[in-house]
């Protein structure tokens, strides 16, 4: 069996160990897959060692994504943007490249398994951090009518803007507070942390109709914090981030294995256990 990881810190409550066993025995493929926890102090060697034993790919996950990307002699153009990486392998040079599969996984779940349309659509992203980084250039090259960042700190957000103009193409990019949006949005995504701490940005009621569709990045056992209020005023259709978590890890699995694959049995899978 070849040998996969992921690497975080914390790490015991990762569902990719899962995720991926349960691509390998769909696909037939001879991977194993474990989870590693790093030392905060020293991703580099954990990495290293993983490799040197034979290891063929990693997973990286909070709070090592940007070291990850800092590590690699080589980036993927869309690692490149993101500024993060979640996914590590030796190329055929045998240089240490680093992709991130993040956006993808986004879209995947949000046009392929809840069927919603991004183009053209006009969407409101919440969130200027590093998860946000991550799937911007993917939701631009679905070509959205607008996509307006919205941020705690709005400077973080017109940061943003500025790193991602050149792929915008015809789609209008803006930066804002939280409170300043007041129409409704076809797609409000959900990239914030404020979740983790049971906090809600500060939102008009106003950017949800009964059309709307809520994506909140984070996934729980219950409906997460941001969704639940999304519910409340009026939206009808919410999903949380589970179905991005397996599509990330099948466009990982893809890209060190060269197969891809099924991802709805594994998200039901998941979703029941
Ligand atoms: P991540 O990797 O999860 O994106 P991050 O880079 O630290 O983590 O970014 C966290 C994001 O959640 C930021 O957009 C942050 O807003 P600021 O840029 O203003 O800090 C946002 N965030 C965190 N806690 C929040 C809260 N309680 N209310 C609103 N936004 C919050």
């Amino acid at each position: 069996n070849e040998l996969y990881a992921v690497v975080g810190h914390p790490i015991s409550h990762s569902k990719s160990p899962r995720i991926h066993s349960l691509f390998a025995s769909q696909t037939g493929e001879a991977i194993e897959y474990t989870a590693i926890q790093a030392p905060m102090d020293d991703f580099e060697g954990t990495v290293r060692q993983f490799f040197e034993r034979g290891g063929k790919g990693l997973n990286v996950t909070v709070p090592f994504k940007e070291q990850a990307w800092e590590l690699a002699g080589k980036r993927t153009q869309r690692a490149e943007k993101a500024g993060a990486s979640n996914t590590l392998y030796y190329d055929e040079d045998g240089v240490l490249t680093a992709d991130n599969t993040d956006g993808q996984g986004l879209v995947r779940d949000l046009v392929d398994n809840h069927g919603v349309d991004l183009g053209s659509a006009r969407i409101l992203v919440l969130g200027a951090g590093g998860a946000v980084r991550g799937v911007i250039g993917p939701i631009l090259a679905r070509q959205p009518a607008s996509v307006t960042i919205a941020n705690r700190t709005v400077s973080k957000a017109a940061a943003l803007v500025s790193l991602f103009a050149d792929e915008a193409g015809a789609t209008e990019l803006s930066a804002c507070g939280f409170e300043q949006p007041d129409v409704p949005f076809d797609v409000i995504i959900n990239g914030t942390s404020a979740s983790l701490q049971g906090d809600l940005p500060p939102l008009s009621t106003n950017v949800i109709d009964d059309h709307t569709v809520v994506y909140d990045m984070m996934y729980s056992l219950t409906t997460t914090t941001f969704n639940q209020w999304a519910l409340d005023h009026g939206a009808t259709r919410v999903f949380d981030g589970l179905g991005m978590l397996v599509e990330q890890a099948a466009e990982s699995f893809r890209v060190w294995r060269g197969v891809t694959p099924e991802t709805a049995p594994v998200i039901n899978e998941l979703r029941n256990d």
